[in-house]
């Protein structure tokens, strides 16, 4: 059977990254397995500051920058919420799926936990992080006072701030040798509260791995995780073409951010309802 990578950087990405992302999936497929291919996939899209996770992750309100990652195999799930001043979130995921009898850690206990397996302390902001944090504070300081009251509702938030300047989720599902994996990395989307969690490192809404295939999406978590889009989209495989699955998934978001990668036993598929960068690698043909 066909070994094959997909990667994504985000609803919202341009697709003139297109090639980079064809390079990045090459680079980073591995014949050690669907896991292996897949962190490293996402590890080096945290590694390029033009994409929001790891290096480059947005700011939050406070100007801190809090990470989710996590990453799944099928029965085999790690995660990191909220997790700051690292590198990598996708690799301490791994560890926490690998070195601990649990599926998720987060805040400080994800950083303590990160530094005690050698993690060293890291700054993942960069110059267009400071632009995109000064730009949320203007509009923050705008008209409306009421901060609260704005994330109340999603779609009004959506609305008011433009969304789509923020690049999103990085990702990527792989099978390989006939087993699936999934990864998924972000700095959420800008602005948002200190403490804000999106649906990237919640297993079921931004990423779901099984026997029978893999699935990770992008876009306004709040909307994804009411949703729990990657079960739903994982639960439909077999029964009809995965791209009428997805498709029909993603339309029902009605214009709010949103796409997806995933991959099954003799198929593969990405769609979003906004321009979306996607990368293939295909091996064994
Ligand atoms: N999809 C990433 C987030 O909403 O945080």
């Amino acid at each position: 059977m066909e070994d094959i990578l997909v990667i994504h950087s985000g609803a919202g990405s341009d697709q003139s990254y297109n090639p980079r992302l064809e390079r990045y999936a090459r680079e980073s497929f591995r014949q050690s397995g669907a896991l292996d291919s897949v962190v490293e996939a996402v590890r080096i899209m945290e590694d390029d500051p033009d994409f929001n996770a790891g290096t480059g992750s947005v700011k939050r309100i406070d100007g801190t920058i809090q990470m989710d990652a996590a990453v799944m195999t099928a029965g085999s799930i790690g995660s990191v919420v909220n997790i700051e001043r690292v590198k990598n979130p996708i690799l301490v995921a791994r560890a926490v799926m690998e070195k601990t009898p649990h599926v998720m850690l987060a805040g400080d206990g994800a950083v303590t936990f990160a530094r005690r397996i050698g993690f060293e302390d890291y700054d993942p902001s960069t110059p267009r992080t400071e632009e995109l944090y000064r730009k949320a504070l203007k509009i923050l300081s705008g008209s409306e006072k009421d901060i609260p009251e704005r994330y109340a509702s999603y779609l009004k938030y959506a609305g008011i701030f433009g969304i789509p300047e923020n690049k999103d989720t990085v990702g990527a599902v792989a099978r390989v040798s006939g087993k699936f994996a999934a990864a998924v990395s972000t700095g959420g989307s800008s602005p948002m509260m200190r403490g804000r969690v999106g649906d990237s490192p919640i297993p079921g809404a931004g990423l779901f791995a099984g026997e029978k295939g893999a699935v990770v999406a992008t876009g306004i978590g709040e909307e994804i995780m009411r949703r729990s889009l990657c079960y739903s989209i994982y639960h439909q495989m077999g029964k009809e073409k995965l791209e009428d699955i997805i498709k029909r998934e993603i339309d029902g978001f009605r214009g709010v951010l949103a796409g997806v990668i995933a991959i099954t036993e003799d198929s593969y598929a990405s769609y979003s309802n906004s321009s979306m960068a996607v990368g293939v690698y295909r091996f064994g043909k």
